[in-house]
C-alpha cells in the first residue's frame, strides 16, 4: 500500500490549473453523484495494459497513443469515432509490420476533455474572459456565461465517455477491426495518396504476408486474433475532483484504480513533485504517463520516478517526451542517461506535437516536417544510446481537416482556414497520420537491417 495516500490526499497539496467553480456545494454534490456511478473501465483491463507496456519497456513492443487534443460535446458523433478508429488501426497495422513487434493501441479518447492553459484569461479586442479549459469544465464560446465553470459538464463528460467507449469496444471486438478490413482501407489510402507509390512496396509486403497466412489456413474465421484487437483509452488526469470520484478499490487486489480510463497521464505543467497531480497519480495502480518537456532536469525526473514508480515495475511508467524538433537532441540524451544510470524501467515515447506548435496566418499549426523530424531524432538518439524507442503519442483525427501544414497533400498556410475544426491544438488529419506511420515503418525496417548487419559482421 502506498504510504499516507487516499483518493483525496491530493486536496492537501498545492495545485495548478484548477477551475474556479462559483458554487462549491453544487460541485460537491456532482462529485458525490459521480462517485455512485459505475466505473468506465475495470482494474483487470488496466493490469493487462500494464503488462503490454512492460513488454514495450523491455524492448518487445511499440506503443501507439493518439487522438484528439480535446474531445468536444459538439462533435460526439458515431462518424467521428469510427473515422478516428479507422485511421488509428491502419497506423497500427503499418507500425506492427514495420516494427515486427506487437503494437499497444491506446487512444486519447473517451475522457480527454480537460485542458491546461498558459493563461487564465483570454482577450479578444477589449473583452477579457476566463480561458476555455475543455468541455468538462466550461464552454468554448466567447461569452461570459459560457466561460463560467459548470459542474454539470462533468456528468456530460462521463456519459459521453461511456458511450464512446461502448462503441470502441464494439468496433474492437465485433468484427470492424478485422485485419482484412484494415488492410483493404490501407490499400485505398495508397491508391489515393500522391505519395502512394513510395509506400506501395511496404504495402505489397503486407498483402503478401496476408495472402500467405490465408494459404496456410490462418484466417479471421478460425483465428480470433485476426479479427479482434485490444484497444485501450487514456486522457490527461487534470481535473482531479472528477478523477477522485471515479477512483475505486479493486476487490481482487485491494488496490486503488482510476476507472475513468485505462491509462492517465500527467501534463508538463502539473508535474511538480510536491503538488496535487503527482500526489493523486502515485496512489493509483493504472499505467501512468508523464509528459517530459525541456524544463525537466535529470534529477527532477529521477525524483518523479521515485515517487511514481518506487517498485521499478516495468509498464507502470511511460515517459512522453515533447521537446520540439530543434530541442530534442539537447534534452533527450541527458534524460535517457540518467534513467539508464539509475536502472529505471520506463517506456520511452515521443510526442512530436506539443513542442512544434507555431502560428501562421493567426492559426496555431504544426508543420508536418517538424513533427516527422522530432520523431526521427527520437529514434536516432535511442539507437545511439542503445535504448528502445518505445512509442509515439500524437494528436490526430480521422477527418480530412486542415490544421497541420505539409504532408503528401501539402496543406499550405493559406489552406488552414478551409477545415480548421480543433477545439484546442492542431491535429494531424487521417492522411498525415497514416503517412507518418509509413515513414516510421520504413525507418524501423532500416534500423533492423542495420542491426542484422552488425550481428552478422
Ligand atoms: N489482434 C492483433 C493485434 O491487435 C492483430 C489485429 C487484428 C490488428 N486487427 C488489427 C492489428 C487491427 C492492427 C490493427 O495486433
Ligand atoms: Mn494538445
Amino acid at each position: 500500500m502506498v504510504q499516507n495516500w487516499t483518493p483525496s490526499s491530493w486536496r492537501q497539496k498545492p495545485i495548478q490549473q484548477v477551475p474556479d467553480y462559483p458554487d462549491q456545494a453544487v460541485l460537491s454534490a456532482t462529485e458525490a453523484q459521480l462517485a455512485s456511478y459505475p466505473p468506465l473501465v475495470f482494474a483487470g483491463e488496466a493490469r493487462r495494459l500494464t503488462k503490454a507496456l512492460a513488454n514495450v519497456a523491455e524492448g518487445r513492443g511499440f506503443l501507439l497513443q493518439g487522438g484528439d487534443c480535446a474531445e468536444s460535446f459538439a462533435e460526439h458523433g458515431a462518424d467521428n469515432i469510427r473515422d478516428f478508429f479507422r485511421a488509428f488501426l491502419q497506423m497500427a497495422v503499418v507500425l506492427t509490420f514495420g516494427a515486427q513487434q506487437p503494437v499497444v493501441k491506446v487512444g486519447r479518447i473517451a475522457g480527454q476533455f480537460a485542458k491546461p492553459r498558459s493563461s487564465n484569461i483570454e482577450k479578444q479586442g477589449d473583452v477579457s474572459l476566463p480561458s476555455y479549459r475543455g468541455d468538462i469544465i466550461n464552454g468554448i464560446e466567447f461569452n461570459e456565461e459560457s466561460r463560467i465553470p459548470n459542474p454539470e459538464r462533468q456528468m456530460m463528460a462521463y456519459r459521453q465517455s461511456a458511450a464512446t467507449l461502448n462503441l470502441l469496444r464494439a468496433f474492437a471486438m465485433g468484427g470492424y477491426a478485422n485485419l482484412d478490413n484494415v488492410h483493404q482501407w490501407m490499400l485505398g489510402f495508397i491508391k489515393d495518396s500522391p505519395q502512394g507509390e513510395r509506400y506501395r512496396k511496404l504495402a505489397d509486403r503486407i498483402t503478401e504476408t496476408m495472402d500467405f497466412m490465408k494459404a496456410i489456413g490462418i484466417t479471421s474465421d478460425n483465428n480470433p486474433s485476426l479479427r479482434e484487437t485490444d484497444f485501450f483509452t487514456s486522457h490527461e488526469a487534470l481535473l482531479l475532483g472528477y478523477e477522485q470520484a471515479l477512483t475505486r478499490v479493486d476487490s481482487t487486489s485491494g488496490d486503488w484504480y482510476a476507472t475513468s480510463g485505462h491509462m492517465i497521464w500527467i501534463g508538463d505543467r502539473t508535474r511538480q513533485a510536491d503538488h496535487a497531480h503527482i500526489e493523486y497519480c502515485r496512489g493509483i495502480k493504472n499505467p501512468i504517463g508523464l509528459k517530459c518537456g525541456p524544463s525537466l532536469t535529470a534529477d527532477g525526473l529521477i525524483e518523479l520516478i521515485d515517487i511514481l514508480n518506487p517498485a521499478n515495475e516495468a509498464g507502470r511508467l511511460t515517459l512522453i517526451c515533447r521537446f520540439g524538433h530543434d530541442k530534442v537532441a539537447e534534452h533527450l540524451p541527458r534524460l535517457i542517461r540518467a534513467v539508464e544510470r539509475e536502472g529505471r524501467k520506463v517506456v520511452w515515447s515521443c510526442d512530436p506535437m506539443h513542442g512544434n506548435t507555431i502560428t501562421l496566418n493567426n492559426y496555431k499549426t504544426r508543420p508536418f516536417e517538424r513533427v516527422l523530424s522530432e520523431v526521427e531524432s527520437f529514434f536516432q538518439i535511442h539507437r545511439a544510446e542503445g535504448t528502445h524507442p518505445g512509442g509515439i503519442h500524437i494528436e490526430m483525427t480521422g477527418k480530412d481537416v486542415t490544421e497541420c501544414t505539409g504532408g503528401a497533400r501539402a496543406v499550405s498556410a493559406e489552406d488552414l482556414q478551409d477545415r480548421y475544426h480543433t477545439h484546442c491544438d492542431p491535429r494531424l488529419n487521417a492522411d498525415q497520420a497514416l503517412e507518418l506511420a509509413f515513414l516510421l515503418a520504413e525507418r524501423m525496417k532500416g534500423g533492423r537491417e542495420e542491426k542484422r548487419l552488425v550481428v552478422n559482421g
